[in-house]
């Protein structure tokens, strides 16, 4: 199956870019790098350096047409979740926002 992992540079998602790969599938990367690291992401996937609330994820998902989308990308980070300082919105948006634009994608093509 053709696979589209979000946050495939983080620690759960490059595991799981692991696992579909060596079940067989053909598997896309979408991942911002804000935590990820690049050096995680399986050389046999495909690497997209997008964040999830841009624009350019729809041309992902064209270029991609991607199956079955594994949305794992996210602030992960508790504590930084529940801090009402500076991280909250931002963690608010990439949850809200960038999982709607993910889903608006998955709708859009
Ligand atoms: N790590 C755990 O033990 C654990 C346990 C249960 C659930 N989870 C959940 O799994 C998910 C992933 O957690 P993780 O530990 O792998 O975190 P992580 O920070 O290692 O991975 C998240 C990835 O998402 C990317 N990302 C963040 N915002 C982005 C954006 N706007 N656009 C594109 N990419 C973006 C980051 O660069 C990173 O590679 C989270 O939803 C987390 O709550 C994690």
């Amino acid at each position: 199956m053709k696979i589209l992992v979000t946050g495939g540079a983080g620690f759960i998602g490059s595991h799981v870019v692991d696992a579909f790969l060596a079940a067989g599938h053909d598997v896309a990367v979408v991942d911002n790098l804000t935590t990820g690291d690049a050096r995680w992401i399986n050389p046999r996937a495909r690497f997209h350096e997008v964040d999830l609330r841009s624009a350019r994820l729809a041309q992902v998902f064209e270029a991609e047409r991607p199956e079955v989308v594994t949305h794992l990308a996210a602030q992960a980070s508790v504590a930084r979740s529940y801090s009402w300082t500076s991280s909250r919105p931002r963690a608010s948006r990439v949850r809200g926002f960038g999982t709607r634009t993910t889903e608006k994608s998955v709708h859009g093509w």
